[in-house]
């Protein structure tokens, strides 16, 4: 199971509604979630429809009774498929006091014991934490192997933040084990000169550690948590709902590890493969694969051309000769490539899969000619060390030229 704990001490920045969406993505991806909600004011609860107030346990049960850990598995409440709520309620404010007499190495590891009673049950658990960091966020952080810093793309919001760094860094180190932070710029209001300079010194200033995608304002948002579920529950075409689900993309492909990994070196020099996307509708056309992690778009050159009313997204990849999957993710969903024929379509753990295969013939920039999966060179492979999406990416090798 990976935890992840979403903190930033500065409220209001979207922290329950990044737990909540990405949770409500993560799921409909075929990920089991658990979302931990450990603020007090029980927001995440009340967004995924429960009502803290006529729950009978909630996370206050787990850290303040001596076999409490071991009771996280019964507090856990559906809130939709494939997603769970562990409540919170108004009581967990009481817990730094009533935890005060304890040793700071038990009442700090109170969450990390709890999770650790739930074996596989979850692929995720997200950790929604309150707007400060107290003994709670610290319980998240032990837990936690992954940190998402939700940042308003806003000036006095990144001004914070370096602070933040600097203190989850310490935490760490006081904790004894690595966490993997990564910034996710939110509430991003794309009409504004303001807003897009800001995005561009959030990504300046913090460079890799920020994730490609941003959450734009959606009021949708705010609709969907009023109505106690995830946005792409009731609003699936909302911008909400798409940058949540690229998000969810993101965040599944970047496991601390997953990495890519040659099974056959090769010295040979890589080749530009160009691959098109052809529609009418779309406005967001992005390409993952085993080649770039499967981050949407990463170190591969987008251009975006017109034959009358259908846009054209080109794709200009660099690839050494190997195997490769690849999926397209169009306006937030992922795709087949429709120009790949080999595609066959599977059922595995019900979910529907394709499987296609193709090599590259020249050493030009041309559209990789289609082969059947048979013609596959069995040497000269590359593959993710735990690809993270076996069941729904395509397969596509490119191979060397004869004679180079
Ligand atoms: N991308 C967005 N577009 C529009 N509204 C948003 C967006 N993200 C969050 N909001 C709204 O902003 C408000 C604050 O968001 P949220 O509750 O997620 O922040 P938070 O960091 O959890 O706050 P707190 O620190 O109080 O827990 C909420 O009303 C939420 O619906
Ligand atoms: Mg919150």
């Amino acid at each position: 199971m990976r935890v992840i704990a979403i903190v930033n001490q500065k409220g209001g920045c979207g922290k329950t509604t990044t737990a909540v969406n990405l949770a409500g993505a993560l799921a409909a991806d075929g990920n089991r979630v658990l979302v931990v909600d450990l603020d007090p004011q029980a927001h995440a609860t009340l967004a995924l429809g429960a009502d803290p107030e006529r729950i009978d346990e909630n996370l206050y049960e787990v850290f303040a009774d001596p076999d409490g850990p071991g009771r996280l598995p019964r507090i856990c409440i559906p809130a939709g498929s494939n997603l769970d709520v562990a409540p919170s309620g108004i009581v967990l404010s009481a817990l730094e006091q009533k935890l005060a007499s304890e040793p700071v190495e038990t009442r700090t590891a109170r969450l990390a014991q709890a999770l650790d009673t739930l074996g596989d049950r979850y692929d995720f658990a997200l950790i929604d934490c309150a707007p400060n960091v107290g003994l709670l966020t610290f319980n998240a952080l032990r837990a936690a192997r992954e940190v998402i810093v939700p940042l308003e793309t806003s000036f006095f919001a990144i001004h914070g933040v370096q602070k933040l760094l600097e203190t989850i860094a310490l935490l760490a180190e006081r904790i004894g084990h690595e966490l993997q932070v990564r910034i996710l710029p939110t509430l991003y209001d794309g009409r504004t000169r303001y807003a897009r300079q800001t995005l561009g010194e959030i990504r300046e200033m913090f460079k890799d550690l920020c994730f490609d995608t941003v959450i734009r304002q959606n009021v949708k948002l705010r609709e969907a948590a009023s109505r106690g579920r995830p946005i792409n529950a009731v609003a699936r075409s909302a911008n909400g709902a798409h940058d949540y689900a690229a998000l969810a993309i993101e965040v599944a492909a970047s496991a601390p590890d997953v990495a890519l990994q040659p099974l056959v070196t090769d010295d040979s020099p890589s080749r530009e493969v160009v691959v098109r996307f052809r529609d009418t509708r779309a406005t967001d056309v992005r390409i993952a694969g085993d080649f770039n992690g499967w981050v949407p778009d990463k170190g591969v050159r987008s251009l975006i051309e017109a034959e009358g009313e259908t846009r054209i997204w080109t794709k200009i990849l660099h690839l050494a000769p190997g195997r490769y999957q690849y999926r397209y993710v169009v306006d937030g969903e992922w795709r087949e490539d429709p120009d790949n024929p080999d595609g066959v379509a599977s059922q595995v753990g019900g979910r529907k899969i394709s499987k296609t295969s193709c090599t590259t013939s020249s050493r030009s920039r041309s559209a990789p000619r289609i082969l059947p999966a048979s013609a596959r060179p069995a040497r000269r492979r590359w593959r993710c060390r735990s690809s993270p999406f076996p069941s729904r990416a395509a397969t596509w090798c490119a191979r060397r030229s004869h004679g180079t």
